[in-house]
């Protein structure tokens, strides 16, 4: 499901700073809960009015998608979301060691071909970022339609410093500190089940 380009999106982005971040500004920030690829941002939204006293920042690359986010959060007046538009690479190195609390991973891009391995997002290279950054106990939490991705991330997750605290390849959706992505209502109209794993550190 590629998003269709909207030129509306860039300049939106930049008009409305108040509902975003930089990476740098991670610098100086601890005690909040990261999303990486936060699509078109159904979840940051859902998860900051149902936990209001939490911080969330959502991490998106997709300008398109980013502009979407943006939009839901001005239009559902968020105070404790916020938006980065950047790849997670380059955002991540600007967080301080053990300052997030949860880092959920939802409905990842899979990479399928062997030779784009480095681009996933739970490849050894993000796990040890994810690992730095999460504060003792913090959780990393994944949800995936794709089978093969979830089988490559129970490996990697496996091999990694993380403990796994549950696994299931039937997720109900029902667990309280979660909402419904985009993906995952498109997945569950059509009977697809949803693979989810909460890793600690
Ligand atoms: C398949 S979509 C899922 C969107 C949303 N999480 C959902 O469940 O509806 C994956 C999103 O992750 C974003 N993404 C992938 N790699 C990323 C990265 N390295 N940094 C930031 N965003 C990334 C993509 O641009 C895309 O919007």
């Amino acid at each position: 499901m590629r998003t269709k380009f909207k030129a509306w999106a860039e300049p939106y982005i930049n008009e409305h700073t108040e509902v975003m971040l930089k990476g740098e500004d991670l610098a100086t920030m601890k005690d909040f809960v990261l999303e990486i690829g936060s699509g078109k941002g159904q979840f940051l939204v859902l998860m900051s009015q149902k936990f209001p006293t939490m911080q969330f920042v959502g991490i998106e690359k997709n300008v398109t998608c980013s502009g979407f986010t943006a939009k839901k959060l001005v239009e559902n007046e968020v105070k404790n979301a916020k938006l980065i538009f950047d790849d997670a690479e380059r955002v991540l190195v600007n967080v301080k060691d053990n300052s997030i609390d949860t880092i959920f991973l939802n409905f990842s891009d899979p990479w399928p071909k062997k030779r784009h391995t480095k681009r996933r997002l739970t490849c050894e290279r993000f796990l040890n970022e994810y690992f730095r950054v999460l504060k003792e106990g913090g959780n990393l939490i994944i949800k995936t339609d794709n089978d093969d991705l979830f089988a490559y991330s129970k490996e990697m997750f496996e091999a990694s410093k993380f403990t796994i605290v549950s696994c299931t390849t039937d997720y109900d959706g029902k667990e309280e500190f979660d909402s419904i992505t985009e993906y995952e209502e498109n997945f569950r109209s059509v009977n697809k089940n949803i693979n989810r794993m909460v890793l600690k550190k």
